[in-house]
């Protein structure tokens, strides 16, 4: 392995855009399908990477729906967290912080108390077995109209000691923010944070709908930022994290090729990005993959490998003194 390649693996790193629902590897769909009697159009495992091929969001969104049906009980979402979780401890990711979707799973008759015991109990087992800390962003699907979405906070009521902030994901395009107003101000009240999808397929417009109309904390994504010079400017003044996901962008058509990745233009002009996993089964690489494809298409160096880390720390959730004390660990190694 390459020198920068086993600085990526001795660092400590945070997760801060990881759908659970997109860890779910084609082996375990499988399991679980066959666990639930759950029919999946796939014969095998070759047949389900075979389908992965994707042209844009959409195609994805499709898959990624119809691959969550096999999600049913509470174990099953313990289940699901918890490979992620071990994935994290292989790579040394130290502290996550997972979105999950819970219209994917009410829409089709889950429980909100199926999905929030299964992947609390795996996040609780992981800080006490693997020393690992999380928080959960709950996402409404945008596709859907604001009223469900306000419906699915009602829902979450009664859990929301366990949840960090809220989240915008799913179809972007024809789906803008501004939409989705009403239901983030509650949340706001709520003491939650707030994070939106914006500027992956959908245009600069998004991004200032998501600061300016949602409130947010971070842009996931946000790569469309770079068509408009003065919305940089913004980012960079503000130190607005994006957490931007290469791997993704790749599958999803959004680049070329990666060797096209704006991720050094962006650490270039100032802007707080960091990398992350987005949909790892999906797209075929958790954290270290990201890192290990930028490492080989952008010839990355030392300085901004770490820049990326601290950033993903510095624009994490997680408690100051435990932030503090990882990028301490960190600045030790510059
Ligand atoms: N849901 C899961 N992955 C997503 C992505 N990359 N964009 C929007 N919604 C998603
Ligand atoms: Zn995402």
């Amino acid at each position: 392995m390459s020198d920068l390649k086993q600085l990526v693996q001795q660092l400590p790193k945070t997760e801060l855009h990881i759908h659970i629902e997109g860890s779910l590897e084609p082996s375990m769909m499988l399991d679980l399908a066959a666990r639930n009697n759950v029919s999946l159009p796939y014969a095998d495992i070759d047949a389900v990477s075979n389908a992965y091929n994707f042209n844009c969001l959409q195609d994805f969104l499709d898959l990624y729906y119809k691959g969550m049906s096999v999600l049913l009980t509470q174990q099953d979402f313990h289940d699901l967290t918890w490979a992620y979780l071990l994935r994290c401890k292989q790579q040394n990711v130290v502290h996550c912080e997972i979105f999950f979707d819970p219209q994917g799973h009410t829409e089709r008759g889950i429980d909100f108390a199926t999905f929030m015991h299964g992947i609390c109990s795996a996040l609780d087992k992981a800080r006490a077995e693997l020393g690992i800390s999380s928080k959960l962003i709950m996402c409404f699907l945008r596709h859907l109209d604001e009223e469900n979405a306000i419906a699915t906070l009602n829902a979450a009521k009664p859990y929301l000691d366990r949840i960090e902030g809220v989240g915008l994901d799913s179809s972007e395009l024809g789906h803008p923010p501004a939409l989705f107003g009403e239901v983030f101000r509650q949340a706001a009240k709520l003491g939650l944070k707030r994070v939106a999808h914006a500027g992956e397929e959908g245009p600069p417009g998004y991004i200032y709908e998501a600061l300016d109309v949602l409130e947010v904390d971070r842009i996931d994504h946000g790569n469309r930022a770079l068509e408009d010079p003065e919305l940089v400017k913004r980012l960079v003044a503000t130190q607005m994290p994006l957490t931007v996901c290469p791997q993704s962008n790749l599958r999803l058509a959004v680049i070329d090729d990666m060797s096209e990745h704006p991720i050094r233009k962006m650490l270039a002009l100032g802007l707080n990005a960091c990398v992350n996993s987005d949909d790892p089964a999906y797209f075929g690489a958790y954290i270290s993959g990201n890192f290990h494809a930028l490492i080989d298409a952008l010839d990355l160096n030392r300085k901004e490998i770490l820049q990326l880390v601290i950033n993903g720390f510095e624009s994490s959730f997680m408690e100051e003194s435990s932030k503090n004390a990882y990028l301490e660990q960190i600045n030790a190694l510059h």
